[in-house]
């Protein structure tokens, strides 16, 4: 930051005290002369009301306590101001050394392409700017494009809109996209609103309770050395020493979309959190454990909408020629907040901030939104009922569990949900009754899927839901019948779609763990981990023996490649040894193979003979990129393998297990749990 910029900033700063004053001026003014208009928002803080001011080229939004400045007509957002203070968006473009990335200020946008072209990014810029309505408690403003046949821009039509109201510390925003039938077919692989925060003012980023830290700084990636892929840098030169050998990888700080509520950047000078709430998972992709990004350096805010992460291109939304389709992204709430204690600990306002979503969380479906396509509380459904579970071999009875995952998503088969991601999706878990409640649901016909942790497989409800506005569906006698065939044999591992309960190494002693305070950290995130199962195995593979080893210890977290120099890797194949008193020749025994992640894989299974024609083969399957990016899952995949008695042996038997495509290090997969049943 050379000295220029220091002015820039002041005078930036200057311009935007003196803005401020006058609003609060005008403002008092307009108090005493006019009476409120009467409605139900009640004010946060004691403010002004929200005024809007126009000029040519763009228009500012300002409640006494927030202050947006946007670009008309395209409706990005160039300047937020809390309480008088400076811009506290990056106004310089600046790269990150992040594949380039540049991000500049804040904005929306998808990246597309045609089908087997080239991914473009659109900032979804508006042509033409409308105020929807504007008065001291509310105050929404919208930015519009038509798509027109011929463009060679997105086939969209984009309604961008910002909401602030009064005494409220930060503003809302949400979008509508719509496509008509008949225009081209593309994908959207990407969607997403973003921010760019100043670096010299946020340094301080907290995502959850644990993972919370003074981040390094943009410039920290440059210096240092970029590793496996761009993402990741080790940190040769950083701008605080004590980082110094830590790596540092946006991919660090995923979270499951279920979780990505609230998450930000503290800073100081001014001591203000800047926090992204989304309140409601209803308008994501792919589910309730899809994971996505969060917060990273830049100091880059976000929140993604679409994506392939911890998925792939099945996640990438795609149209065909004669699709209709129309949906609403957010509101999200941009939520500002200060505390001088923040000074000291910044945490102070995380933990307000998360306060403030739970608030938020809790008035979904907002009702001040003024798009007719947000869909108000009183146009919404309900659905509830009771899931059991029977698993003969645990118990005859059908019987509930807790946090059972049930939700409803655009009619399909079992486990498709996690697909699936054009329409709504709304997910609940069980209490201990087997019990749940989804409220709030838009109009339409869903099936009705759940999950359950400590089960394999999926289910899927007989009769698809419809929901009117203001329709109470009761589902009761929802049985999730557990996929079996026979008893147990033996099982290795917990059926829970990730792979976290096997043994997960320490990163290699180079890159050095960044200790978080006293708090515990998700083992797994820690880059390299790959690398470490050529360390543990340098010539044998893993060979697991049921009933002597233990799945925590000695089952690797992800079955991956060998890497035997020369950039080459060879594929590996792992072997359960088993032991069978008795064998039951004309009947067939089942392999219950779950997979938490596959990327690029193909797991082939022998029986007794690792030189014979594989008895199973997954084929290739997977592009999720878990591993790379430090998830313990990615997509689920669940397997039911017949076995012939004929090929098992009284005595040892051998189940060999090999992931077969070996061109790199991320090829892998990452098992969820396995399971042998039979004689059935
Ligand atoms: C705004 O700034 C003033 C003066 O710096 C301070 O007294 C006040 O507490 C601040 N208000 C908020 C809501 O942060
Ligand atoms: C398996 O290993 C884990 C981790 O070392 C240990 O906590 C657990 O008790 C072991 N389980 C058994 C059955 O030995
Ligand atoms: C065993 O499984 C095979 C393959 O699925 C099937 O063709 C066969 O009928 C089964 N045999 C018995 C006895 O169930
Ligand atoms: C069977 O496997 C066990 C455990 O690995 C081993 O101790 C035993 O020697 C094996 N028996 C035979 C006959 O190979």
């Amino acid at each position: 930051m050379g000295r220029g910029r220091r002015w820039n900033c002041f005078i930036s700063w200057s311009v935007g005290v003196v803005l401020q004053l006058l609003f609060l001026f005008v403002n008092s003014q307009s108090l005493h002369r006019r009476t409120l208009p009467k409605n139900n928002i009640k004010a946060d803080l004691p403010s002004p009301g929200v005024q809007l001011l126009q000029s040519n080229q763009q228009v500012v939004m300002s409640n006494g306590i927030v202050n947006i400045t946007l670009t008309v007509p395209g409706g990005a957002i160039t300047s937020i101001s809390y309480n008088g203070s400076e811009n506290l968006l990056e106004t310089q473009d600046t790269k990150q050394g992040d594949r380039g990335y540049a991000y500049m200020y804040m904005h929306w946008d998808v990246v597309w392409n045609t089908p087997g072209g080239k991914g473009v990014t659109d900032n979804l810029e508006g042509t033409s700017y409308k105020v929807i309505m504007q008065n001291e408690n509310q105050t929404e403003i919208s930015f519009t494009r038509t798509w027109t046949v011929g463009s060679t821009i997105v086939p969209l039509n984009i309604d961008k809109r910002f909401v602030m109201l009064r005494g409220s510390p930060g503003f809302y925003s949400y979008a509508v996209l719509e496509r008509l039938k008949g225009w081209p077919a593309y994908h959207i692989p990407e969607g997403r609103i973003v921010f760019k925060l100043q670096e010299n003012i946020f340094h301080y980023m907290a995502i959850d309770d644990e993972r919370q830290r003074f981040m390094p700084m943009p410039e920290d990636r440059i210096t240092g050395q970029v590793l496996d892929y761009p993402e990741a840098v080790l940190l040769t030169n950083p701008t605080n020493p004590d980082f110094h050998g830590e790596v540092d990888d946006k991919y660090f700080y995923s979270c499951d979309d279920k979780d990505n509520k609230v998450h930000g950047w503290v800073g100081s000078d001014p001591t203000v959190g800047f926090w992204m709430i989304t309140p409601s998972d209803e308008f994501r992709t792919g589910g309730p454990i899809k994971q996505d990004l969060t917060s990273h350096v830049g100091p880059i805010v976000l929140s993604m909408f679409i994506s392939r992460h911890y998925a792939g291109e099945d996640l990438a939304v795609k149209f065909e020629t004669d699709e209709y389709w129309k949906k609403v992204f957010g509101p999200v709430f941009i939520y500002i907040n200060s505390n001088a204690a923040a000074k000291t600990n910044p945490s102070v306002l995380w933990k307000d901030a998360k306060q403030r979503m739970e608030k938020e969380a809790a008035s979904w479906p907002y009702s001040f939104p003024l798009s007719e396509d947000f869909v108000k509380s009183n146009q919404r459904g309900t659905v509830s009922g009771q899931l059991l579970i029977r698993d003969w071999f645990v118990s005859e009875k059908a019987v509930p569990r807790e946090s059972a995952y049930v939700g409803l998503a655009a009619p399909g088969e079992a486990g498709s949900w996690q697909f699936e991601n054009k329409g709504y999706q709304f997910w609940t878990q069980t209490d201990s009754n087997g019990n749940f409640l989804i409220r709030n649901v838009i109009p339409g016909t869903y099936s009705l899927f759940a999950w359950v942790p400590g089960i394999i497989g999926d289910y899927k409800h007989a009769h698809d839901i419809t929901i009117t506005p203001r329709s109470n569906v009761e589902e009761k006698n929802m049985v999730f019948e557990a996929p079996r065939k026979a008893a147990t044999l033996w099982e290795i591992g917990i059926p829970d779609r990730s792979a976290a309960e096997f043994f997960i190494p320490d990163p290699n002693p180079t890159f050095k763990i960044h200790p978080y305070g006293n708090n515990p950290i998700q083992k797994f995130r820690q880059y390299g981990l790959w690398t470490r199962y050529k360390d543990l195995y340098p010539d044998k593979d893993l060979v697991f023996t049921i009933g002597a080893s233990n799945y925590s210890r000695d089952w690797f977290f992800a079955h991956v490649t060998r890497n035997v120099g020369n950039n080459k890797y060879v594929a590996t194949t792992w072997q359960i040894l088993f032991n069978l008193r008795t064998v039951d020749k004309g009947a067939n025994y089942t392999l219950q193979l779950a997979l938490a992640s596959a990327n690029n894989a193909e797991l082939q299974v022998r029986i007794n003979g690792p030189q014979s024609a594989p008895h199973f083969t997954t084929g290739l399957i997977g592009m999720d990129n878990a591993l790379a990016r430090h998830g313990i899952r990615g997509l689920y995949r669940f397997y039911s393998i017949d076995i012939g008695g004929s090929q098992l042996v009284v005595g040892n038997n051998t189940i060999f297990l090999k992931q077969a495509r070996n061109e790199g290090p991320f090829r892998e997969v990452m098992y969820d749990y396995i399971r042998l049943e039979g004689p059935a």
